[in-house]
């Protein structure tokens, strides 16, 4: 199956948003990079973003059907939102958190995630590089199971 990359809130601004923070990357060249890297392992990429809660539910959920993994940054729906954390575990996706920003050297708000109890693992403040970690995680990780 592909790999589902989901992004939430405020990800489409990144090039333009706080760049001191997320670096000058757009989501585009974060999708760009990752597309190079899957290509040559064959692998199918499915690269979304959406600034509304529901859309990333529904994302998640049929991710879980088809049994493929996610990479998901939820933007600051990572920090209020129940509804995904119920999505990652009523599913059974499995999920990599992912963060351009150190969220623990942020304000103290961004220290909570309602995602990382219900994800295989997560990866922050390492900017467009912690999607890449990501990826190369979910494969390693599955390759070593063949
Ligand atoms: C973010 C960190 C969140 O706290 C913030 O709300 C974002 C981006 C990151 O990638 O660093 O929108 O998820």
């Amino acid at each position: 199956p592909a790999v589902h990359v989901l992004n939430g809130p405020n990800l489409n601004l990144l090039g333009t948003r706080e760049p001191d923070v997320y670096g000058r990357a757009t989501l585009d060249d974060i999708k760009t990079r990752l597309a190079e890297i899957c290509a040559a392992r064959g692998i199918e990429l499915l690269f979304r973003q959406s600034n509304h809660e529901g859309d990333l539910v529904d994302w998640i959920q049929e991710a879980g059907k088809a049994g493929a993994p996610v990479i998901l940054n939820a933007g600051a729906f990572t920090h209020t939102s129940i509804a995904l954390h119920d999505a990652i575990k009523g599913s059974g996706a499995t999920v990599v958190e992912v963060h351009l920003s150190n969220v623990h050297a942020r304000e103290s708000f961004r220290r909570h995630s309602f995602i990382a109890p219900v994800a295989r693992g997560v990866i922050a403040g390492f900017g467009a590089d912690s999607y890449v970690l990501a990826l190369n995680a979910l494969f390693d990780r599955e390759e070593r199971k063949t």
